[in-house]
């Protein structure tokens, strides 16, 4: 075995060592969650940091909780082009062990085999660990890639979470100033002059289903999301007549199965109501208020908003028919995303080496690739999960599956490396 094999090896059996380590690094005991500002998060990202540290990298926090790291190989030093690594640390409520993190433990494993074995290597090597990607607390995704490529919107300060407490106020509470945060990100880590290479789990049944461990993306979906709020007026469940009630529940059920059957009638259309609260939610009080959000995935933007114009008509109509307040707030649009195309061929190849062929796929499910590719080249190699599950505690993707991604991704990175 040379050098090489050997510290991949190693950095393997760690990467497996690792994803046990992570799941249990969960706010609940009952489920995996861990979300931006969450004491679980924190840990999480002292992790990771700590790993990074230990491989020889420079490491950097960032006032959003982004981890990075950068060993710089670069006879050019420390600002020559990056080969960005990783995915996000965040998760869903009720997640899965591999959807993210995944990807930023084979971004460290690829430096460490490197690093051990001294192979020679010219670029400056970074993995980034993002910090918000599911965009679970403020209701908008990729937070932490949109601040390392320098795309973070000031508005978005205004951001609130369920409690009403603001993305700005969780930063200046981090004594962080607003002006620092801004400033910073002027200057972004993520350059055009980078490459960025995501290890993801499939998150849906391609790969199973064509019995290979691996594929690549070609390009990611377009998303929109939107939060509804229906007011009408609480009251005594045993009192009040239906003629007198102004009850939101009945109207938001007609829209939830608007937006169910717009999923149904095509077969390129997600949408999907996956948050809703009644308030004040007790058995014997009509609800006063309803909120729910809608998510609408649709292969490009131009298509997406076609469809959720029609659907968003058809939600107001059924607002008009009641006499309840209505309001409807997009609160986050992500254009598709194209990947590119030699960094995928490259990856697709590394694929055959391992394993023959390689599908090449669309993703329906977001990716901090789609940020990133905004900034540089940004490619995507996808590792088989049991049943195409994602989202859900029984996601699981094999140890065998996870070394022979990261194996394909340091095959990739050594190419990368003398052709870039
Ligand atoms: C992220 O996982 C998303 O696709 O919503
Ligand atoms: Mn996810
Ligand atoms: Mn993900």
């Amino acid at each position: 075995m040379n050098s090489l094999e050997s510290a991949t090896q190693s950095a393997g059996a760690r990467l497996i060592k690792r994803l046990a380590i992570m799941r249990r690094i969960s706010q609940r005991s009952d489920w995996i969650e861990r979300i931006i500002f969450s004491p679980a998060s924190e840990e999480a990202a002292y992790k990771l940091k700590g790993w990074m540290d230990a491989s020889g990298m420079e490491t950097f926090n960032d006032p959003l909780t982004n981890v990075y790291g950068q060993r710089s190989f670069s006879k050019e030093g420390t600002e020559a082009p990056r080969i960005h690594l990783g995915s996000h640390y965040d998760t869903v409520v009720n997640a899965g062990a591999f959807d993210g993190i995944l990807g930023v433990l084979i971004g460290i494993a690829v430096v460490e085999a490197i690093v051990e074995s001294k192979h020679p290597f010219n670029h400056n090597l970074s993995v980034l660990a993002f910090c918000d990607e599911e965009g679970v607390r403020f209701n908008t995704t990729f937070l932490g890639s949109a601040y390392l490529t320098g795309l973070f919107k000031e508005e978005w300060l205004h951001k609130e979470d369920e409690y009403g407490k603001t993305l700005g106020e969780w930063l200046v509470d981090r004594a962080e100033s607003i002006d620092m945060i801004l400033n910073a990100h002027k200057t972004p880590y993520i350059r055009p002059q980078d490459v960025f290479l995501e290890s993801h789990i499939e998150q849906g049944p391609i790969l199973e289903k064509s019995n290979r461990a691996l594929g690549v993306f070609i390009n990611i979906a377009a998303q929109l999301r939107s939060e509804i709020i229906l007011t009408g007026c609480a009251g005594h469940a045993g009192t009040i007549p239906a003629s007198l009630r102004n009850d939101p529940l009945p109207v938001a059920s007609e829209m939830v199965l608007a937006v169910n059957q717009m999923c149904k009638s095509d077969e390129l259309i997600r949408s999907t109501v996956g948050h809703l609260e009644v308030i004040p939610n007790a058995s014997n009080v009509i609800p006063g208020t309803v909120k729910f959000s809608i998510d609408m995935r649709y292969p490009d933007l131009k298509g997406l908003k076609r469809v959720h114009d029609k659907l968003s008509q058809e939600i107001k109509s059924i607002a008009n028919r009641s006499a309840l307040k209505f309001e409807y707030k997009l609160v986050h649009e992500a254009d598709d995303a194209q990947l590119d195309q030699r960094l995928t061929d490259i990856l697709a190849e590394s694929c055959e080496v391992m394993q023959g062929s390689s599908p090449r796929m669309f993703s329906g499910a977001g990716h901090d690739s789609m940020k990133v590719a905004q900034v540089c080249p940004a490619s995507m190699l996808a590792v088989r999960c049991k049943d195409g599950l994602s989202h859900h505690p029984d996601e699981y993707a094999s140890n065998a599956d996870c070394i022979l991604a990261f194996k394909a991704m340091l095959r990739a990175v050594l190419i990368i490396d003398k052709n870039f």
